[in-house]
């Protein structure tokens, strides 16, 4: 098996916990870095986070911090759906130190020394967008940039925009003009990987470690979504991941995407899913997830760590 040299930037965050732990059990993807932005909380507990998370996978991935806010504008959590803390107060124990420096460095430096890095954004795009500008000629040296971000239908931190790409998405717009493959996880995707009380309980039931054990109360301390009729809450972040491991589980068209950057509607993500524009795509929409299979991957992943 081929892995994949994956950066995965982040901001810890109950989705993001979720998706770190699948990227780290699945050997399909070799996690040389783990970047870390402010976004569902500040910086400091997103770090803090990134460091409990990886340092419970039993795992020595370099972690670095990155931007406290976006490239333009004003920073704002989203506490009401992560808690305070970030991790729905699921206490975990300290991990290893960051590794000093700052994301976008750490980023350009693993890609002088590799080929074929696939950048994993499931927060905003900040530090991906700095790393690529600051140095354009490592550019061509990324495989695909698969990021958790955007809403074709209506947002969920504004009426028209989904949270990622509203916190920053100057840089949004920039992934989407680098020329690389882009690979989009939106709403209406992660919509179709909603958290249930039942499949909490069949993730329990796989036994597990400490991972599954954090995964299974930072999922049951997450709030029932009104947008789904407080059915349960959809798992964002994972689904970016699990494309990487398993794409027969997506199907997927090719798009225009565009982002608005001022105004009332920030953040926008305007997908032309029907090509009415004419505009060449420029991202990869992933349109509909096997749910069950999705999550019967994420148990049994999630199952083998420690
Ligand atoms: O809108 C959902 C996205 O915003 C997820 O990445 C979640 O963790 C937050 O960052
Ligand atoms: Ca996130």
């Amino acid at each position: 098996m081929t892995r994949r040299v994956c950066v995965i930037d982040t901001d810890p965050g109950t989705d993001d916990a979720v998706a770190l732990w699948l990227a780290l059990a699945s050997p399909e993807l070799d996690v040389r870095l783990v970047t870390v932005a402010g976004g569902n909380v500040g910086l400091g507990h997103t770090l803090r986070n990134a460091r409990a998370i990886v340092g419970l996978a039993g795992q020595a991935v370099p972690i670095v911090a990155g931007a406290e806010g976006p490239l333009l504008g004003a920073f704002r959590s989203e506490t009401q759906v992560h808690g305070a803390d970030g991790l729905a107060g699921v206490a975990l124990p300290e991990g290893p130190p960051a590794t000093p420096g700052i994301a976008a460095d750490a980023i350009r430096a693993l890609l002088r020394a590799e080929v074929g890095v696939t950048l994993i954004g499931i927060g905003p795009a900040t530090n991906l967008a700095l790393a690529l500008a600051t140095e354009p000629a490592l550019i061509d040296r990324v495989a695909e940039i698969v990021l958790m971000t955007g809403a074709w239908s209506e947002g969920n931190i504004t009426a028209s925009a989904e949270f990622n790409a509203w916190s920053d998405p100057e840089a949004l717009a920039m992934l989407l003009e680098c020329g690389r493959p882009v690979t989009l996880a939106t709403l209406e995707l992660t919509a179709q990987a909603l958290v249930t009380r039942e499949r909490i309980d069949a993730l329990r039931a796989a036994g597990g470690g400490a991972c599954l054990d954090a995964t299974a109360r930072i999922m049951s301390g997450v709030p029932p979504s009104r947008r789904f009729a407080h059915r349960g809450h959809p798992l964002h972040d994972p689904c970016a991941i699990a494309w990487l491991i398993d794409p027969t589980l997506f199907t997927h068209r090719d798009v225009h995407v565009h982002v608005e950057c001022g105004g009332v509607a920030r953040g926008r993500t305007v997908v032309d899913r029907w090509d009415r524009s004419g505009l060449a795509p420029n991202a990869r929409l992933l349109d509909t997830l096997d749910a069950e299979g999705f999550f019967s991957l994420l148990t049994e992943r999630l199952a083998a760590l420690p």
